[in-house]
Order: C-alpha cells, then structure tokens, then sequence
C-alpha cells in the first residue's frame, strides 16, 4: 500500500459498538414511534408483532438508546465545540458540496458538530417528555396534569420529527463523502481522507504517533 494512503483508526472497537447500539435502537424506536404516532404507519408495528408490544418495547429501547448516546456525548463533546475555522466552513457550504473541503478543520466539521448538537436537545427534549408521558406502574405519568402531558407529547412528536430529519442527513453524509462509512464500520480511514477533510485533526494524530516513536526509542 502506497505510504500516503495507508490507514489511520479514527474509531475503537467499542466506540463503534455503541453507535451501532445506538443506531438500533434509533431505528426500532422510529419504527414504533410512527407506527403509534400516526395510524397510516402502524403497519410498521409488525416488527414487534402488535401495537401493544411496540408500546411496551418504545420506552424501554428509548432509555437504552439515550444512556448509549450519553456515552457518545461524553466522548465526543470537546470535539464539537464550535470555533472560528466553524464560521469559515459554513459560509463556504456550497464550495464543501461541491467536493472542495474548506478551512482547517478538526475531528469533525461545523455541519457535523450542528447534527451533535441537535441530536443531543432531541435527546434530552424527548427523555423528559418521554417519562412525563410513560403510562407505566414504574413511572410517574400520573402524577403531571393532563395540559402538561399533552404539551409532552407535542413537544416528544417535535424533537421526534427533527431528530429523525437530522439522521436522514447524517446517514446521507456519512454515504456522500467517500471513505466515512469505513471509520464507523471498520474504525479506519485513509490518510488521503484525514488531510483533505479533517486536516488539523490529521496534524494531532501525526504528533501523537511521533510523541510515542520518540518515546519508544528513549
Ligand atoms: C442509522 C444509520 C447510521 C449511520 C450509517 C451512521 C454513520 C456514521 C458514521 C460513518 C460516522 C463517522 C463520521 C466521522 O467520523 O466523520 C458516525 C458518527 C457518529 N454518529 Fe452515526 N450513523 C447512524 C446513526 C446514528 C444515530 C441514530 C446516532 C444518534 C442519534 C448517531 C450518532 C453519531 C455520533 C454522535 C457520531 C460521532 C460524530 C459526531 O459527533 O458527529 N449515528 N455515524
């Protein structure tokens, strides 16, 4: 393999079990989400067998689903803190569209840290109004008055509709730029995909690989 094409990890093994856990889940939590949510959908609750069980299933996969991305949130954070090269990406969207990456860019780019962002409100949004809406004898459902569990459910149905609008794009993303699915599938990415899409993030593992040879010698 030619030198400057050779692999660098982006992902260990157990960050991309999690995501995958996390994507499961996201995946039956929208199959059954819709299919109680809007009666033209509720076909989709065949994959749990009855209306009932995906009821039953949609709270607990949810709690899952958000402990799982909790992780991911805690290791991913610092990275998407927004920055100045931020700015320059996202005046200069149309030039990245069209293949031409633009400023000096990090572990991940403006538009991915606004996806993190957004799947963590949606999240949030939808663990509190999720509980407040929970007819379960573990829960407390019935302890909130019916004006606040029906704003619960509007505000669930809301955060629901824009966090699955926002995987459509991060999925399309990840397809679009050649070479992405690979880090979350195998933990790698090439050398030529680090410099030319995240080149700073590039420069950091660089250092670091040359800090441990120095070290190693020593
Ligand atoms: C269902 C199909 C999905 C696919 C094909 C997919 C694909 C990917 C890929 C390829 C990456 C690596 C991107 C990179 O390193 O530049 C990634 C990162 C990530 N994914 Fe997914 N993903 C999916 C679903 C989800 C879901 C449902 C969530 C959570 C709601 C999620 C949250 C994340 C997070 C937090 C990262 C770390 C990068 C970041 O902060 O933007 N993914 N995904």
């Amino acid at each position: 393999m030619k030198q400057e094409n050779r692999l660098i990890q982006r992902y260990s093994a157990s960050e991309r079990i999690n995501h995958w856990i996390v994507a499961f889940c996201f995946i039956l939590l929208a199959l059954s989400g819709l299919a109680l949510f809007y009666p033209s959908f509720s076909w989709f609750a065949q994959v749990f067998g009855t209306l009932q069980t995906a009821r039953i299933i949609h709270p607990f996969v949810g709690i899952i689903m958000f402990i799982g991305f909790m992780i991911q949130f805690f290791r991913y954070a610092a990275h998407n803190i927004p920055n100045k090269e931020d700015v320059r990406w996202a005046l200069s969207v149309k030039e990245v569209v069209m293949g031409h990456e633009v400023g000096d860019v990090g572990k991940y780019n403006a538009g991915q840290k606004v996806m993190f962002w957004a799947m963590t409100a949606c999240l949030f949004v939808m663990l509190v109004t999720g509980v407040m809406m929970w007819q379960s004898p573990y829960f407390f459902a019935d302890n909130f008055s019916i004006e606040a569990r029906r704003i619960a459910i509007l505000l669930h149905a809301w955060a629901a509709l824009i966090l699955i609008a926002c995987i459509i794009v991060h999925v399309y993303a990840a397809i679009w730029i050649r070479g992405t699915i690979r880090a979350m599938t195998h933990g790698v990415v090439t050398e030529n995909w680090a410099k030319s899409h995240h080149p700073a993030w590039y420069r950091e593992i660089m250092q670091n690989e040359a800090k441990v040879k120095s070290a190693k010698k020593d």
